[in-house]
Formats: structure tokens, sequence, C-alpha cells
């Protein structure tokens, strides 16, 4: 067979199944292309399979079989680029996988065998390559689904053996990418509670760094398995070579980034094999979480972009259609409630503008009420000092002031001051012969349990069943694993992994049975999002901190990987800021409140209602539209960020002032994203009742807009600035 015909064949419009024979094993080069890049696959004649480039797309698919005698990616001790690197014969640099056969011998080493392509549709298509061990009957399927015109692909193993008896996974990798270039810059995030995603970047030197999760739940607490890594030199925002990952998993992730003796960035991203030595029966297929990167020559801008046109179209629920403005009553009440009060919210959420009521924690527990956060978690039903007249009166009062209703709930969890823990304290994650520890006076439940499963989803399907018109639930987690250990699990070591297939195997139940009602994930803050469980929810809680100026910086390191629809943002008390800098804030994601409504100055009240109303103008720019972020609070004095509609006709620009300095405030800001070609007027968006903009409504040529910019004058006394950008009529 040619190479040229089999290179067409891997990669042009071919609808049916293919397996390419590896007879000429030597000849099989697999480029896996996308709209601006190509990942290269290449079998050695002794059958091994190496990943010889990632880059730019070239013009000649034949060109791509030259590469590897190009580069270096070998030294003394053999060649570092494997494609998914097994260990204990060959290979003594990092793993991707290591096991222990069912015999207890260590030693694996993964050949080639075959491939095939399926196209899904015109943007997807899905590379299967089989490896296989020549001593064991062990072998591994590696993954690549790319998604063409969003330039992304998710890549994950499935791992099967057909020993005589159990097989021990000591490290099961998702992916394990070769990368070369002339540097490496890593981005990546810590954070801890209230003070989420703080950025470091710092260039990559030899030996491995690793970013990992060892928590259980809310894996991204202090480290979030997201990350950024720029090629030759630290990318811009529009120019520079970068690569995005995330490994889409809940639980314990480890992301190892070593630059090898040739100088190659190898880059093994998967579960956390950390006390995680996991059991595997003959014949099982274990599938391991997918990790999704995306790669740009034009810059983090770019690499945004494809990021979330791609979360959009494919992962998220609901990622094209709608999102919900709410008012939480969280902040303004917290557990001190009762019909009456939640009444009178109700009356606000209309008088707001906004859509819908969310009622959050203290509404259940009786033997133990919930009115603190010491007691009653796990007791799902309705409070009935609070509510006398169960949820079913709520969702009835939402009707009539015409707006919808949400609930919260914290399925996972239980108090130890429950009756759940009573009747089943086998149920909890603890040492049976160590005393309790406790995150938020809680503990988690043993989801791998099948019966926990079944309590955890009749928690969210009583609701809807009893309620079918709720309208949305807040899943919390506030507790990490402290004490790991199942009472159900007859191997620990596969807990932590089997806790997060347990936890989406629940949520797919949800999804199955209630396809799109809308789900914020949350977590005590952004303790839990990544693309694994993005995929059951509409919206994410980025942090408890809703301190604006510190909000401004936190929603601006998701921005990078996550789109704007997704990011719930509420304006609250925290901080002092003026409520126009708070809403204003709150509007750049998806608009929430979760203050007092009734003690807001009339001239706020107006304000927050005009804002609602013009969120609602221009919900499609931000939720659907393309976001360019135009400068970055961590080096300017005023952060500026825009969303434009795909057809270019309209956008908002957001800016923030960030600094406290005498002289602090904007000049020109360029735009970006829009057509040099048309005319736009440009006017100022959220200006408070009594006060006159600054800003003259004018029209302005796209390419003046992009080339010279324009100036929100932004400065102490008018710290945030909305600006309309809509094509001249
Ligand atoms: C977490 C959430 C909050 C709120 C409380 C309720 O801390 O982040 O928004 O829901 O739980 O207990």
């Amino acid at each position: 067979m040619n190479k040229s015909y089999l290179n067409t064949l891997l990669t042009g419009a071919f609808l049916c199944l293919f397996t390419v024979i590896s007879a000429k094993a030597q000849d099989v080069v697999i480029p896996v292309e996308t709209k601006d890049n190509a990942l290269v696959l290449q079998v050695t004649p002794d059958k091994l399979l190496n990943m010889v480039y990632f880059g730019s797309k070239l013009t000649d698919k034949n060109e791509y079989g030259s590469i590897a005698k190009m580069y270096n990616f070998s030294g003394t001790i053999g060649s570092y680029n494997n494609a998914y690197t097994s260990s204990g014969t060959r290979n003594l640099l990092e793993p991707a996988i290591a096991v222990t056969h069912a015999d207890g011998n260590k030693s694996l080493d993964l050949k080639y065998v075959n491939h095939t392509v399926t196209k899904i549709n015109d943007d997807v298509s899905l590379l299967s390559i089989k490896l296989k061990d020549s001593v064991y009957d062990f072998e591994v399927t590696l993954n690549y689904q790319t998604y063409y015109n969003e330039d992304v692909t998710e890549q994950w193993s499935v791992i099967t053996h057909h020993e005589k008896k159990d097989v021990v996974l000591n490290k099961y990798a998702s992916a394990n990418l070769c990368i070369k270039a002339g540097g490496y810059w890593l981005k990546h995030y810590h954070g801890d509670w209230a003070q989420e995603m703080q950025p470091e970047e710092e260039a990559l030197n030899h030996g491995i760094k690793t970013i990992d999760s060892k928590l259980g739940t809310r894996a991204d607490l202090f480290e979030p398995p997201v990350f950024m890594v720029s090629l030759n030199k630290p990318a811009g925002e529009d120019e520079g070579e970068v690569m995005y990952g995330n490994l889409e998993w809940s639980g314990n992730f480890r992301i190892d980034f070593e630059v090898d003796p040739a100088n190659n960035l190898r880059l093994i991203a998967g579960i956390n094999n950390f006390a995680a030595d996991y059991v595997l029966k003959p014949g099982v297929e274990f599938t391991t979480p997918k990790f999704v990167y995306t790669l740009s020559n034009k810059g983090k801008g770019e690499a945004s972009r494809n990021l979330q046109s791609w979360a959009r179209n494919y992962k998220i629920v609901d990622g094209n259609g709608p999102r919900l403005t709410l008012l939480n009553n969280w902040e303004s009440t917290y557990f001190d409630f009762n019909e009456p009060k939640l009444a009178g919210l109700l009356k606000d959420t209309k008088k707001l503008g906004v859509d819908m009521f969310l009622l959050d924690d203290g509404w259940f527990g009786n033997k133990y009420p919930r009115n603190g956060d010491h007691a009653g978690l796990g007791d799902w039903q309705v409070n009935k000092a609070k509510l006398p007249n169960d949820i079913a009166y709520l969702v009835k009062e939402a009707k009539a002031n015409d707006v919808k209703f949400g609930i919260w709930i914290e399925p996972e969890m239980v108090n130890p001051k429950s009756e759940l823990y009573e009747k089943h304290p086998d149920w909890v994650i603890k040492q049976p012969q160590r005393p309790e520890l406790y995150m938020r006076n809680q503990l988690v439940l043993d989801l791998t349990n099948p019966k926990v499963q079944d309590f955890v989803f009749g928690v969210v399907d009583d609701l809807f069943t009893k309620n079918p018109e709720l309208a949305y639930i807040k899943w919390d987690c506030n507790s990490i694993i402290f004490n790991a250990y199942s009472a159900y699990e007859k191997n620990q070591s596969n807990f932590y992994t089997d806790y997060v297939f347990a936890l989406y195997k629940v949520l797919d139940r949800v999804r199955a049975k209630y396809p799109k009602v809308p789900l914020m994930l949350c977590s005590g803050g952004g303790g839990r999002v990544d693309y694994g469980v993005l995929k059951y929810f509409t919206e994410y809680w980025p942090s408890d901190d809703t301190e604006p100026v510190e909000r401004i910086f936190i929603q601006w390191e998701n921005s990078y990987f996550y789109p704007a629809l997704t990011s719930s943002n509420h304006v609250t008390d925290w901080g002092k800021q003026p409520i126009k800098f708070r809403v204003d804030v709150a509007m750049m994601g998806k608009l929430g409140f979760d203050i007092v409504i009734g003690k807001l100055k009339p001239d706020e009240l107006a304000f927050c209602q005009n804002a609602v109303a013009t969120y609602k103008q221009f919900s499609d720019e931000i939720w659907h539209g393309d976001q360019y972020r135009l400068q970055n609070p961590r080096e300017n004095d005023v952060a500026s960020i825009m969303y434009v509609n795909p057809a270019k006709t309209s956008a908002i620009m957001f800016n923030y002032l960030v600094s406290t300095r005498y002289h602090a405030g904007s000049s020109a800001i360029k735009l970006k994203g829009l057509n040099p070609d048309k005319m736009y007027t440009i006017s100022e968006l959220n200006v408070f009742p009594g006060r006159r903009s600054t800003i003259a409504e004018a029209n302005y040529s796209g390419k003046f807009l992009m080339t010279v910019g324009v100036n929100p004058d932004v400065r102490d006394g008018r710290a945030s600035v909305l600006i309309a950008v809509k094509e001249t009529k």
C-alpha cells in the first residue's frame, strides 16, 4: 500500500470504518489533522508507535513521513517519543502506563497492531490505534477524536487484558504527547477557598514538573486540571504558539511535563495513580478520562476561542442555548428563612426582572434541622417548621409571580448529625478505626456503593417528580475526601477512581431523565470545574469570593478555558464597591444576584432593573459570541474584554479599573473581532441614574476601532464602563 494513498485514506472524507493492516508497519505514518494543525504518529520498523510532530499542518501530506528523520527524539538509552510509553522494559523515562501482570511480572512493551479511522460527521473523526504486548495478553487502544473546525482533539485510552487473573494498573494515563520546540513555558494555577485561579507561568527545564490533585472530590480547590504551554517563547494574546489542555476528570489527576534529555516536552496526563493502583479483571475494558487539547499559532485568544466553541458545540449541556438570570438567597438570608420571607423574595425576583428565584441551603432536615452547616445534611425532607406547605408552595408562588424556581442540593455529602448518618453509617467514607475528619462539619458519601448512587439519584429525581415545574438545581460539593476508605469496595486502591466513575454514572442517570434542565456545578468555590463534569452541567460557580475586583481576576483566568455562559457570576455585598461596579463585573458571564433587593435605594434598584434588561439585550453576544481579551488586569490599570456576535454586527465591551493609583485610568483600547469595513455606533451602557455618560454616541469604522481603538474613559469615579458596539443602521 503506498504511503500517499494511505494518508489520503486516513484524513480524507471517507465515511466508512477502515482498518489498516499492519503488514508493513514501517510505512505507517498517521497524521491527525485539524483545520490548522497536525499531530503525526509513526510506526517504527520494530512496531513501536512514536509521536513525531505536533504543530502547523503541512500542505503536502506525504511530507509528514519525512519529519522523524529531521528531529532528534533519542539519546543513549533509546527514543523518548513513544506515543504511550510503557514501563518495565526498554523505557526508563516517566511512563504513561505501568502494570503488574497476573503472575506478578511488571514488564510491558506495547507494539502497534493496527488502526482505524471513523468519520463521525463533517467535523468530527475518531482515530483508534491498537497496541499489544508481545508476551502478555494485554492491549491498549489509543483514541484521538478530532474536532476539525475547532482545532481541538480529545485523547483517551482503553486498556484491557485476557490474563488468567486480575492485573493491577499502577499507572494508566489518558495521553502521552511528545512535543518538539525551542523552549516551553507552562502557565498553571494554584489557589484555595476564595482565592481560586492564581496563575503562575514558568519556563520548563529538564526534569519533571507535575500538577496534580489528591483531594478526592473538588480536585481543583488547590490546583485545577487546566493549563497552557507556550512553545518557543511565551505566547501573547494574539501571537505565539500555545497549547491549552484539560484533563476531563473531576477527581485526583496528574499531569507531568517532562523536558527529556533530547529537549522534547513529554506531556503525560491522566488520573492520578497516587494510592490508586487499579485492579482490572480479565476481559473488562478500562476507559480512561479524555484529555482535551488545542493548539494555536495565533496566541492565547485564538486558543480560547477554539476551546470555547468546542465546549459550546460539543461538551456543555445546552451550550448554544439560553441561561436563566436569577436571584439567590444564600447571602441575604443564610439558613434563616420561612415561607413569608421567601414569598417576599419571590416578589423581589419579579421586581428585579430576573428569570428565577434560587432557594439555597437550609430548606431540609427535621430531626436535625438544617439551621447551620453542622446538621441535617443528607436528610432531604422539607423542614416542616420553615416550609409547612412544602416546596410545592414555593413553586406555585413563583408561578404566581411569573418567575421560575430553582433549588440547592448537596447530595454527595452528609453531616454526622443527620438521620442518614444514623441509618447508614456504612455509606460514609471514613476509616473504620480512626477518628473522623471533617471539612465544613461534613463527610462524603461512598458513591462507589450502588445503593448510595440510587440515593443520590433519588434526591434529584424526587424533587423533579414532586415538582415537575422545578426549573434549576444548584449542585454543591463542599468537602474533600479525608480518610479515604470504602466499606463497599473490595479493592481499596480502586476507590478514588471508582468514586468519580460513580459520580458520572449518577449524572448520566440524571441527564438521561432530565436532559436539558439547567444545573449549576457549585463547590464552595471553583473547586470542581473541568470538562469531564461540565458535560452534565450548564454552568459552574467560579468562587465564593464575589468581591468584584478579585472576581475580575478569577473570571479573567477562567475565561481562557471556559465560555462566559458557564461562569455563574453573582452580585453580592462582598467588598466596598458600588452596586454599578458589582453588576458590571457580574455581567461579563452569567448574571445573578444574591443581595437584599429591599435594601437597595430607589436609584440603585432602577439601575439594577435597567442592567438586567440590558443584559438580556446583549446576552446572545456574551453567551454565544466570540470572546476577545483586550487588556489584561495583571498588566494594566484597566481590564478590558469584549464579546462579538458571529455576524460581527453587535458587540459589548467591559472595562474595569483595577488599580487604585492616583492617575490610573484608560487610554484608547483597540477592539478586536469586528469587520474592518463595517461602520459601528459606539455608546455607553449601564449609566447610573442621574449620571451623564462622557462617551458621545458616534460612528466609526471597524478598521478605526481595531487600529486606533476607543477610550472608555475609565478612571476614579468611572471605575467600570460598558460600551455597546452596534453596526450603524
Ligand atoms: C457553598 C456555596 C454557597 C452556598 C453554600 C450553602 O459554600 O458556595 O454559594 O450555596 O455552600 O451552604
